[in-house]
């Protein structure tokens, strides 16, 4: 007997749902029968059995995800660590190899050879961890492998690794450790790129020359498979990652990163994973910059250049079209530690960016390098404890706000949330400054003392009288409470 297409009453979701009870067979024979109607007592033991725990199996992992979501963007600023034995040497992590500059005073064999005299014997993790808690930074995200292929953590396919240094202890483990005794979120940045891996480039040539990878040599898969394997460790043994941090070059689609990204939904639901391993991921990821506009579903922004939010749309888009998003930024030039790097961004810069991003919905996710004694240099521990003390007095006007009803103003930004909008004034134009485009206000107040501050409304247009001395000159916010 033969069938058109769509005759009958079993559709394939039917039979999905019967194969579900076990009953496949009687599903089968069922479409080859005259009687292409299943009996209701089958519908009735299909309806009740797998297929109704597989999706709660996925619901429940989308409200894990949805949670963690949200936690993070609630969260704002996180503490981004570029470390490993290129430390030893003051010199840019993997890129010396990749492409080579004179600058670097290093040659591809001294750098793969680092290893061998790492030594941070005043490396101590919960250190690390109140570092980022003075800062009020609420995440830290790790290297467990930069692209030159050393891993952090004591991974077992392969020998290039922590425990194989002077110093042997895993570096992973013994900061994830101190992450969980504070309830500090870890996330793990892996780089898909892999200069050390016979698979994943000919590693008998310079980096310089196939530092993009061969995927179309033979045993391009197996490379594929260390990476998943790695991830697999990453996710079982260190304890539940906050988030995966993917870092790429260009043609990050040969990573099969659906594939892994389905991987790691299942092994670790809740984790999120940005946006570089060739698929959108949870956020977008652009790097040493502030977009210019907030960013919008639809636009995708991973890079250095600055251009790449000049093509969103202005304005102050609907929840439901916002598009999460983090800034990673190098406190001075260097993502890895180099001591020679004088060029650090001030702590006013900093609070800035910071606030400048959280305006625009974001989260800024601040590098340092750690020295190879493992070490966080003064320089940036001084920054950081500044933010931290900036942070305590104004944190009400960062964490948990999402971007501000007002965006381009020029002597500040604002922030929002629930029934408060945050006007934070970076240079103050002196008097009275009125801003355009707000609801109807209830009360306005400097956060840092709660001294109420005169107000006018007309219309949507809001004049504020300024103290002459504002609290501080870095950044004073005022609370402004809606109606
Ligand atoms: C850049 C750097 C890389 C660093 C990354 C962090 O891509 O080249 O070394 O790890 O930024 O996002």
């Amino acid at each position: 007997m033969k069938e058109s297409k769509g005759a009958g009453k079993i559709q394939r979701r039917d039979l999905f749902r019967m194969a579900g009870a076990g009953t496949i067979v009687a599903a089968a024979e069922r479409l080859g029968a005259l009687e292409l109607k299943p009996s209701a007592d089958l519908l009735e033991s299909a309806s009740s059995s797998a297929w109704r725990e597989a999706t709660s199996v996925d619901a429940d992992r989308e409200q894990a995800w949805q949670q963690r979501m949200n936690w993070w963007r609630d969260a704002k600023f996180g503490l981004f660590i570029h470390w490993n034995p290129s430390s030893v040497a003051s010199v840019e992590i993997s890129w010396p190899i990749m492409r080579p500059n004179p600058k670097w005073h290093i040659t591809e064999e001294e750098y793969v050879n680092l290893y061998k005299r790492f030594d941070p014997s005043k490396f101590n993790p919960d250190s690390w961890v109140e570092l980022a808690e003075a800062a009020g930074q609420k995440y830290v995200v790790f290297t467990t492998k930069h692209h030159d292929g050393f891993c952090m953590f004591d991974s077992s396919f392969t020998n290039y690794k922590i425990t194989n240094t002077p110093y042997k202890k895993d570096i992973l483990r013994m900061l994830a450790d101190a992450c969980s005794r504070r309830s500090m979120p870890l996330g793990y940045y892996y780089s898909p790129p892999d200069m050390h891996h016979p698979d994943f480039r000919d590693t008998s040539k310079p980096a310089r020359e196939n530092w993009e990878g061969e995927p179309a040599r033979p045993q391009w898969p197996i490379y594929l498979q260390y990476m998943q394997l790695q991830l697999r460790e990453l996710v079982t043994r260190y304890g539940e990652p906050a988030l995966f941090f993917f870092d790429g070059l260009d043609q990050q689609e040969k990573y099969d990163g659906y594939y892994i990204e389905r991987m790691l939904r299942e092994l670790s639901p809740s984790s999120l994973i940005n946006n570089r391993l060739g698929t959108p991921g949870d956020y977008e990821t652009p790097e040493q910059f502030v977009p210019a506009r907030i960013p919008v579903k639809g636009y995708r922004i991973v890079g250095v250049n600055p251009e790449l939010g000049s093509e969103l749309p202005g304005g102050i888009p609907r929840p439901e079209e916002f598009r999460p998003w983090e800034t990673c930024m190098t406190m001075n030039d260097t993502w890895g530690y180099n001591k020679n790097d004088r060029k650090f961004k001030s702590t006013k810069t900093i609070i800035r960016a910071l606030v400048d991003v959280a305006s625009k919905g974001g989260n800024l996710l601040l590098n340092v390098g750690p020295t190879d004694e493992g070490l966080i240099q003064p320089e940036f521990a001084d920054r950081l404890r500044d933010v931290g003390r900036w942070l305590q007095v104004n944190g009400e006007s960062i964490y948990g706000t999402t971007y501000g009803p007002v965006q381009g103003l020029s002597y500040g930004r604002t922030t929002a949330k629930q029934g408060v909008v945050y006007l934070h004034v970076f240079d103050s134009p002196g008097g009275e400054v009125s801003v355009a485009g707000m609801a109807p206000v209830r009360r306005v107040e400097l956060l840092a003392d709660g001294q109420v501050l005169r107000h006018r409304q007309s219309g949507n247009t809001l004049a504020i009288q300024l103290p002459p001395n504002l609290p501080d000159t870095i950044d004073s916010v005022v609370k402004i409470e809606l109606h």
